[in-house]
């Protein structure tokens, strides 16, 4: 029987790019301190920050949640979860009940938003009213969505659940697009723009898929292991995954290194052109008038809905005591 390279118990892992195995803590421990490295040489989170960690119920951000929660004592920053429940039939309801169970486990807040609730539209409907593919708008919607809680909410940082995996395959498509525009969103983390965006950040960018789902098992988190029945399996994606996949076999650290670069040159690669301003109807983020949320939502619904979600945070962040106020009561 293999042994932890560490303390020498039975090992549950083998690490092919540091050749070494182990045991389940020091497995647990490996992943963790990848995390907290992350955030110390990037300078994610600080102490006495407020960080939102937008959960969705999957195996990525149960780990996200967990190692943020353990990190969040030991560095002495505050994490608050996000769940938006998108309407999308059986697999929202599913993931909700995942996202409300690991949060409980956790001991961390959970803000559950459900569009369907506050919008009168799910991701479905929304869809299919503005004729654009589902995961087109859902990303959309998301992105606007999480947002506009970190900014009601004032939160100093959103937390994404991005693996390595992920930032590879993205990297590796847009690079054969040319799509330079897009490699420059793949860093680390973006920056705040005060009042209109809070910047973004990824704690699992050094962490495999693989180390994520295994984190997720062995530390017991409650995650949901389907997928959305709308996720588009993109050949183009799906054979990009292979292939490095099949790389990292025979060269195994292969993606960790292709990410470690990636960090150290996306400032190089051009940002997208247009200036940044605020949408007219919501004043948050947009590049160019109303931004896509307020559109959407305008055609599909009769008005822009970006008031109406930056209202309902507002109130929450009131009854949850955060906002502007949790600065002054945590500092
Ligand atoms: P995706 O857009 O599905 O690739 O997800 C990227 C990240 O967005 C995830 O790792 C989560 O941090 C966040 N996310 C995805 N879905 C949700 C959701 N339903 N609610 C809140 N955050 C989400
Ligand atoms: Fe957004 Fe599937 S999770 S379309
Ligand atoms: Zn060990
Ligand atoms: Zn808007």
């Amino acid at each position: 029987m293999a042994r932890c390279s560490v303390c020498g118990a039975p090992a549950v892992a083998y690490i092919r790019y540091q050749r070494r195995y182990l045991c389940r803590d020091h497995y647990l421990e490996f992943v963790e301190s990848k995390v907290e490295r992350a955030i110390l040489r990037h300078r994610l989170v600080g102490k006495g920050d407020r960080v939102l960690a937008a959960v969705s119920g999957g195996k990525d951000s149960s780990t996200l949640l967990a190692v943020l929660s353990r990190l969040s004592r030991r560095i002495g920053f505050h994490v608050v979860a996000l769940y938006i429940h998108l309407g999308i039939y059986e697999y929202s309801e599913k993931s909700r009940e995942a996202s409300i169970r690991l949060a409980s486990q956790l001991n961390v807040p959970l803000i559950v938003f459900d569009l369907k609730e506050v919008l009168g539209a799910g991701i479905p409907e929304l869809a299919k009213a503005s004729r654009r593919p589902p995961c087109s708008v859902c990303g959309m919607v998301k992105r606007y969505v999480i947002n506009a809680a970190a900014v009601e909410l004032g939160v100093d940082a959103v937390a994404l659940g991005h693996n390595a995996d992920d930032i590879a395959v993205y990297n590796l498509k847009s690079f054969l697009n040319q799509d330079l525009e897009a490699i420059s969103k793949l860093g680390v983390k973006t920056e705040s723009i005060p009042g209109v965006a809070v910047g973004r950040v990824r704690p699992l960018y050094y962490v495999y898929e693989k180390e994520s789902f295994l984190y997720s098992l062995l530390a017991g988190l409650p995650f949901l292991h389907e997928e959305c029945p709308f996720v588009e399996r993109r050949q183009m994606e799906v054979e990009l995954k292979e292939t490095v996949n099949q790389l990292e076999y025979k060269r195994p650290g292969l993606k960790l290194q292709m990410v470690s670069k990636l960090a150290k040159r996306v400032e190089d690669y051009p940002k997208p052109k247009g200036s940044i301003g605020r949408c007219p109807s919501c004043g948050l983020l947009s590049s160019c008038g109303e931004c896509s949320f307020c559109r959407v939502t305008r055609r599909a619904l009769g008005r822009p809905m970006g008031p109406v979600v930056r209202e309902w945070f507002r109130r929450r962040a009131q009854e949850l005591g955060l906002g502007a106020s949790w600065r002054s009561s945590l500092s």
